[in-house]
């Protein structure tokens, strides 16, 4: 755990000196929650949603993309839920004055139980060796039994609570398990309060009695209210998708962990309309499609695992999480929903217009189903990042930090640099460079010894570095040096780009 946590803040460190992410308005000792990405980290991130983006849309003959407004007319918020139900509880510590999500502190007390658990466990398999039968021990051993009833037992009364609006049973469940506020250690709690998630803000001026309008919390709600204008504009057969990159905006009670948890942050979104009762199918299948599209990142499945929702959102019928091992552990990088008819129907019944389907082939009318796969750009971000900063001890018993980014993620392609600063080399190298920019993402630098700057590039994850030496002016070849191996193999100039080029393929 020390470690992990160690790591995190030497991530969070590297990723504000090497200019990806940087605190918001730093100088005023910054907002919480709220992030800027720097040089880098604004290319890696249109990288992220560059290929999310290509995957989805591009690769799919039925999804297209919009770009819908964060504004949207008040009544919206009220058709999907978000205003009625769109709530986390939330409870005070009155000594830390700490605010914690009620469910979430819940949540953590079941987590250490099943620690316990996964203790019992790997006690009992060292004592009886290859003979272990975990599943039957889990089954049968009395101590590990009571513990999996007692989780049963707390989530039972937390979620029925929950459901029920029993805020005061959500405290007194807090109260007997004995839950101390995790920084000052005390049981001084105040009563548990709902707390809706939106940011409102006002439309026009007082004077001319301002309407209240909310920043979108989902980008999802800005395709719904789409689906005709696109199902008609693009004469859209279903089943077909309409896909979204956007900002989306959440008040939350705990926003820390860097940008796992913010208050502004973006979302890539794809709605799947499909027939009624066809849904589970098309659910299976965004499942898998969406666990290869991280796999085909580089990134192991062990990294990931689907997680099943314990407690449905008002309008899902199937709910799963794909779960990222990030520094702090195992969780949610995106989710994929079922969401019924809900929000179709809802808006139609809102609205007074007709959000229906005629599918010729059954020559009949419907309001569609809803598949939803929705991931956090920010959070994908954090999970490319954790994954890829490596620190290595080399031969010569120096040490590096390297981003072992996938090379189509990375921010820049290319450096080049020349070995010295005079001789004609930079000019040379600014020759080259020229030739690769409208390709790639291409750097150039000329300060400092080579081996600084290789490390530099090593460290924001630099597929590949050019160096041009006195050579290159004889014969047109130069050094290029591969980031993982730091081989440097010499090739001709005109070689460059299709040595690049074939680094960067990805089949999404
Ligand atoms: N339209 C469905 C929806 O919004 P969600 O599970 O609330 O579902 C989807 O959010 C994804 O958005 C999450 O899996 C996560 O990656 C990202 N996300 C949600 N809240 C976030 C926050 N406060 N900060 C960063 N990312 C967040």
């Amino acid at each position: 755990m020390a470690n992990n946590e160690d790591k995190f803040k030497k991530i969070i460190a590297h990723a504000k000196e090497y200019g990806f992410v940087f605190q918001s308005s730093e100088i005023y000792d910054g907002l919480a929650a709220a992030y800027d990405y720097g040089q880098y980290g604004v290319e890696l991130k249109n990288n992220i949603k560059n290929y999310w983006w290509k995957s989805m849309v591009q690769h799919h003959e039925n999804i297209v993309g919009i770009d819908a407004a964060i504004f949207m007319h008040p009544t919206t918020w009220k058709a999907s839920g978000h205003i009625d139900a769109f709530n986390d509880p939330m409870i005070d510590n009155k000594d830390s004055k700490k605010r914690y999500r009620a469910d979430v502190l819940v949540e953590n007390h079941i987590a250490k139980i099943e620690g316990k658990i996964e203790k019992e466990v790997k006690k009992a398999s060292k004592r009886f060796g290859e003979n272990f039968d975990e599943q039957q021990f889990v089954s049968t051993n009395p101590r590990v039994v009571k513990y999996k009833e007692q989780i049963e037992s707390i989530k039972n009364r937390l979620y029925s609570a929950l459901e029920e609006e029993r805020l005061d049973d959500v405290k007194s469940l807090i109260e007997e398990l004995g839950i101390v506020d995790p920084i000052s250690g005390s049981r001084n709690w105040t009563e548990v309060r709902q707390f809706n998630l939106m940011f409102s803000t006002q439309l026009g001026s007082l004077s001319e009695g301002a309407n209240t309008i909310y920043l979108r919390p989902e980008t999802a709600q800005g395709i719904f209210v789409n689906y005709l204008n696109v199902q008609k504009t693009g004469r859209m057969k279903i089943p077909f998708g309409i896909a979204q990159i956007g900002k989306a905006f959440r008040n939350e009670i705990v926003a820390r962990q860097f940008i796992f948890r913010m208050r502004e942050f973006e979302q890539m979104e794809m709605q799947f309309f499909v027939r009624p009762g066809e849904e589970l199918k098309w659910f299976e299948y965004w499942k898998e499609q969406r666990m290869k599209w991280h796999l085909e990142m580089g990134i192991p499945q062990s990294e990931y695992r689907f997680h099943e929702h314990d407690k449905l959102a008002h309008y899902a019928n199937a709910a799963f999480d794909i779960e990222f091992n990030f520094p702090m552990g195992f969780k949610e990088l995106e989710g994929i929903h079922s969401r019924t008819d809900f929000d179709l129907k809802s808006h139609q019944d809102h609205s007074g217009k007709k959000i229906q389907y005629f599918d010729p082939e059954l020559n009949d009318s419907y309001v569609p189903y809803v598949v939803e796969t929705s991931i956090g750009v920010d959070r994908t971000f954090l999970a490319v990042l954790s994954y890829s900063y490596t620190e290595e001890k080399l031969e010569d018993g120096s040490e590096r930090v390297v981003l072992k980014l996938p090379p189509f993620l990375a921010p820049i392609k290319a450096a080049v640099l020349p070995l010295v600063k005079k001789d004609g080399l930079p000019e040379k190298a600014l020759e080259i460079f020229d030739g690769l920019k409208y390709d790639y993402m291409c750097f150039y630098e000329e300060k400092d010894s080579i081996g600084k700057r290789y490390r530099r590039q090593d460290a924001i994850g630099t597929p590949y570095c050019i160096t041009v030496d006195h050579k290159t002016l004889e014969d047109n070849t130069v050094t290029i040096r591969e980031r993982d191996t730091m081989k440097q193999e010499r090739v001709g100039i005109d070689k460059l780009s299709e040595i690049i080029g074939a680094k960067l393929k990805f089949n999404g």
